[in-house]
């Protein structure tokens, strides 16, 4: 069935190429990205997209995460009318790639040298077998906290270097009426807070093993019975609305002071900028106590479609998304640092260089790993049987060792 795919798609491209760079480019582009600092990104592409002569359709599915965007992506790609390009990421890629329905971008990865600008790791994402078939956006990381500086320096607190420290912090923040923790209820927000917890108290190795390799002997260890405890200490720490809020929401709370902290990736950091707040003055920046980096990048698939237009569109996107005035730009507005290793940070602000060189020194000391939140360490049967674990405990009284039970019964049922 491959085979006859890639015939076929071969075919398809020699007779078409030429056409295609006459066509006009057209493009509609499946995201998430709706909140202010996410909307303010995505616009650059846009706008670069518009000003080569492309006509963009935007079709933004709100919902943070994107598990709503990939609801709507089924629906479309199974009704036969597949969107031209997706924000994609993860093994949810090649995920993809196996249904047959992803275009091969290997020739605009091929001109524009790609595989000389990108990370090895970060290229790998971005293939299927030995075809390019996703465009890389950035890299976040999620293992970040973010505070209201004034807040901290009212209460004579500063950016927790331990988990007592935040525990302790915390309950101060609330002793004091403020809500030490803002968090949204949601699944892949819960997922978020608790990978940077388990990789602050298990370390990299743990990580590792929990959330790459699904090793039955971590995923049952005291470590990650103290995991879960510190997650339902973190529960404590959340106020009483917390249910469904979007995660943009709980970045106002910190930013209006209402809440000391916030534990999230730092596309928080794009709405803080948004907002005109500046960092290091208004709002804080460090990594989650621990070591290791989390990271989350950001890419575009392209799916099959008919039309040369619209495969002149894809070509297009898939050049400028890893162009370098781009990769500057959109992260300089969405948080993250750009995936090209060429591109000068000296535009970019405090957190931007911190999480630079933690990569770097993650890099190089075997701690950069995926986020499993962000769909970036594992297939999506096993990351969401994870996640309803980690949201069943931290919206009930489950006890610690019941949850650890639960996740092993549940990783096993989703290979
Ligand atoms: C992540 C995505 C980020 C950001 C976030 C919140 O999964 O990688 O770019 O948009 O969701 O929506």
């Amino acid at each position: 069935m491959k085979i006859k795919l890639l015939i076929a798609a071969s075919a398809a491209l020699s007779i078409s190429f030429s056409a295609i760079a006459k066509a006009e480019p057209q493009a509609e582009v499946l995201h998430w990205w709706t909140s202010g600092g996410e909307a303010k990104s995505v616009a650059v592409l846009q706008n670069e997209f518009s000003s080569r002569g492309g006509s963009w359709t935007d079709m933004p599915v709100a919902g943070g995460g994107g598990d709503a965007a990939m609801t709507a992506l089924r629906a479309r790609v199974l009704s036969g009318n597949a969107p031209t390009a997706v924000q994609l990421k993860g093994p949810a890629i090649q995920e993809w790639y196996e249904e047959g329905v992803l275009a091969d971008i290997s020739s605009v990865a091929e001109a524009e040298g790609w595989k000389n600008v990108l990370p090895a790791s970060i290229a790998n994402h971005m293939k299927c077998e030995d075809t390019w078939c996703a465009a890389p956006v950035n890299v976040h990381r999620i293992d970040w906290i973010w505070a209201n500086a004034a807040v901290l320096a009212e209460n004579g607190i500063s950016m927790p270097t331990s988990w007592d420290e935040f525990n302790a912090s915390a309950t101060k923040l609330q002793k004091a009426g403020i809500t030490p923790l803002a968090h949204g209820g949601q699944a892949w927000q819960d997922a978020t807070v608790f990978e940077a917890v388990a990789l602050g108290i298990g370390g990299p190795e743990f990580f590792r093993k929990a959330f790459l390799e699904l090793d039955k002997d971590t995923l049952q260890s005291d470590t990650m019975v103290a995991v879960f405890d510190q997650m339902r200490i973190m529960r404590g720490f959340v106020d009483s609305n917390f249910s469904g809020r979007d995660w943009n929401l709980a970045t106002a709370m910190v930013m209006n002071g209402e809440a000391a902290f916030q534990i999230m990736g730092d596309w928080a950091k794009g709405e803080f900028l948004a907002a005109g707040k500046r960092p290091g003055i208004d709002f804080l920046c460090t990594s989650t106590p621990g070591d290791g980096f989390l990271y989350n990048v950001d890419s575009f698939a392209m799916f099959e479609v008919d039309g040369t237009d619209k495969q002149a569109g894809q070509l297009l996107l898939a050049e400028l998304i890893v162009g370098k005035n781009f990769q500057k730009v959109f992260n300089m507005n969405k948080g993250s640092i750009p995936a090209r290793v060429d591109v000068a940070l000296d535009d970019f602000d405090l957190c931007a260089h911190i999480s630079a060189q933690d990569m770097a020194t993650s890099n190089s000391n075997g701690s950069l790993l995926p986020s499993y939140a962000h769909g970036m360490a594992l297939r999506g049967a096993q990351s969401g049987a994870i996640t309803d674990v980690v949201t069943a405990h931290f919206n009930s009284d489950m006890s610690s060792n019941d949850a650890v039970e639960m996740l092993l019964k549940a990783v096993a049922n989703s290979m």
